[in-house]
């Protein structure tokens, strides 16, 4: 994810905010740079890759002066490369702009400026702020900001610089983090404390529709109606390693308390309510191509295969297209049956996992047209698909997959949506859909908030030495993933399985030390559901039930409980697997591992 440090004080920024920008790798990011504001006017370093690229090209290209600002980039908007990594400047490199987060409205607004004369350079949404800052300039700068940001659409964390009006930094935040750090006739501005966190523990954190204007002798924050605005300071207690990991033990609990927001960032622009539609401008194919599809094949891997089976089960239910969901490893090396009608959709957190990205050359090199649910931008995946879907997800550093899924489930729902309402899908429908997934963010925190809870059940089976985990419908691929995730991390053998299949076989491990996770909503399932429950409670099993409400027809057939809130059938594994998720976590930790990575895994399998 994207990080912001600037500097402006007394000293030499350059150093300062490299050093800060390093405090912020362990965010991901695929290019950093950095701007400066002296004599010269405004000048930029920029590099694609690590931090040390840029301090290389800062080597032999110096910066002088004592107002920077810098940024580490994770790519959105186009590749990850030096013309596209933050700083974005204006015609005249006068106005140097570092943001976090999305600007909506970048399209109409690149085509207004455009239309004004203005020349841009890079790919980025970033890059029309500083445009529209350009612009809207008449010689001091937060006024200039404040004109440009009442235009824009989306979200954002920005620091900006102009060589027109020197010695001055202007931030302002809608959406994404930003924070103004206090030092002695210095100050900071960053997205994330750990960058300033050597310099000071004084922070001003500012709030949605806040802007901050530093300069040496001082700052301060203004709404957007260039009203001042008095802030409290807070004082920093936290060690670097708690705040790299946001004050959570470890990267996947994090990640897994990031749902509610990162499934909101998947969605974010894509989801027309009111028409029970979905606006997806990556796919790169015309409505009469995706009308005239005749199959899908989705290709995938580990847990994104998991998401791909709930996504079949969409197409085929809500767009009525016949869907099949492949393991990659195994599709690369069949004979399978692509035409030109085909449409392959690949998903992949990484963009980069060899058995993936292999069977996505083959399904191209069989005529099919190919589309990429990708998180990492930029990857080997998002490179080479014919159309894609990013995820907006954010990087995933735990090498247990958790947001990935949950933000892959939401991508397939969406276009689903697309497919449907192109296909035969009514309106109502649509938009009881989409309704039902703007609710998510806050029924998934509703879920976290009961973390405790799961905690108490993990602690219960913590000395496992197998688990079973059973599902019907959606839910059965959510049953698998609390296996895998259970599995990759605590190394307690776990199976998931159809619960009516569990009759055919597994059911022979059924004993009474055998813990076994129900996955149980109120769907159009749950009643053969409860009877799974009977047969496995009839042989001594220790029933956990993931459900959505309280069913005395559960009463006595039941040792543990977790209730998920109320969603429509299609949308439950996005809450179903939260508690899972935990539930894997906590055992991993009672049983002292380590849970960010797991032996003998990698957190992207770039080998056959
Ligand atoms: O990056 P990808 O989504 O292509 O990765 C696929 C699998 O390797 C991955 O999901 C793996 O199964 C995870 N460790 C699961 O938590």
């Amino acid at each position: 994810m994207c990080g912001i440090v600037g500097y402006v004080g007394s000293r030499s920024a350059s150093p300062l905010l490299l050093e800060g920008l390093k405090r912020l790798e362990y965010r991901g990011y695929d290019s950093a740079g950095i701007a400066m504001s002296n004599g010269n006017g405004l000048e930029t370093r920029k590099a694609k890759g690590k931090i040390t690229m840029l301090e290389n090209v800062m080597t032999g290209h110096p910066l002088h002066g004592s107002v920077g600002i810098a940024h580490t980039r994770w790519a959105t908007h186009g590749q990850p490369n030096e013309c596209n990594a933050h700083p974005q400047v204006d015609c005249t490199t006068t106005i140097a702009v570092v943001h976090n987060g999305i600007i909506e409205n970048y399209g109409a607004l690149r085509k207004m400026l455009k239309m004004q004369g203005h020349t841009f350079t890079s790919e980025t949404d970033t890059e029309v702020l500083a445009h529209l800052i350009e612009a809207a300039f008449d010689g001091k700068l937060e006024d200039a900001v404040i004109d440009a940001l009442n235009l824009v659409e989306g979200t954002y964390g920005i620091a900006v610089l102009s060589s027109k009006d020197p010695g001055k930094i202007v931030c302002a935040r809608k959406g994404s983090p930003l924070l103004i750090g206090l030092g002695d006739g210095e100050f900071y501005v960053a997205s994330d404390v750990a960058a300033i966190l050597q310099h000071t523990r004084q922070v001003v954190y500012l709030d949605d529709g806040e802007m901050g204007v530093l300069t040496k002798d001082g700052y301060e924050v203004l709404d957007l109606n260039a009203r001042r605005v008095s802030k409290g300071v807070s004082r920093i207690d936290w060690s670097l390693d708690e705040i790299e990991k946001g004050g959570f033990d470890h990267f996947m609990l994090k990640e897994i308390f990031e749902q509610p927001q990162t499934i909101e960032n998947t969605m974010r622009g894509r989801l027309v309510v009111e028409e029970g539609f979905s606006k997806l401008g990556g796919l790169n194919l015309t409505k009469e191509e995706l009308q005239a599809l005749e199959q899908i094949i989705i290709t995938a891997c580990g847990t994104s295969w998991h998401s791909g089976l709930i996504g079949e089960m969409y197409m085929e239910e809500l767009a009525r297209i016949r869907t099949e969901v492949e393991y990659a490893s195994e599709f690369r090396y069949r004979n399978p049956i692509v035409t030109d009608k085909t449409l392959c959709i690949v998903i992949s957190q990484s963009g980069e996992t060899a058995d993936t990205l292999a069977a996505m050359r083959e399904a191209k090199r069989r005529g099919a047209k190919t589309l990429g649910l990708v998180n990492v931008v930029g990857s080997t995946i998002a490179r080479e698909d014919d159309g894609g879907i990013y995820l907006h997800a954010g990087p995933e550093i735990g090498v247990a997959s958790t947001k990935a899924f949950t933000s892959q489930v939401i991508a397939l729902a969406l276009l689903t949506l697309k497919m449907g309402r192109l296909r035969n899908m009514s309106v109502v429908q649509g938009r009881e859909v989409a309704s039902a997934m703007l609710a998510l963010p806050e029924q998934i925190q509703s879920i976290l908030d009961r973390a405790p809870e799961i905690e108490a059940i993990a602690e219960r089976f913590k000395d496992a030495t197998n688990f079973l985990y059973l599902g019907r419908g959606y839910n059965f691929p959510v049953a698998l993933e609390g296996a895998l995730k259970l599995k990759e991390i605590s190394y307690i053998h776990a199976e998931g399985y159809p619960a009516a299949e569990m009759k055919h076989g597994p059911i022979a491990l059924i004993d009474s030390e055998m813990p076994v996770v129900f996955i149980a909503p109120h769907d159009a399932v749950f009643d053969k559901v409860v009877s799974n429950v009977q047969e496995v409670k009839a042989r001594g099993g220790k029933v956990i039930c993931i459900t959505s409400q309280h069913e005395s027809v559960l009463d006595g057939l039941i040792d543990f409980e977790i209730r998920v809130p109320q969603t429509v059938d299609m949308l439950y594994p996005i809450l179903t697997v939260v508690p899972l998720q935990l539930l894997a976590y906590y055992i991993a930790v009672k049983r002292g591992l380590n849970v960010d990575q797991p032996r003998n895994l990698a957190k992207s399998v770039t080998v056959e």
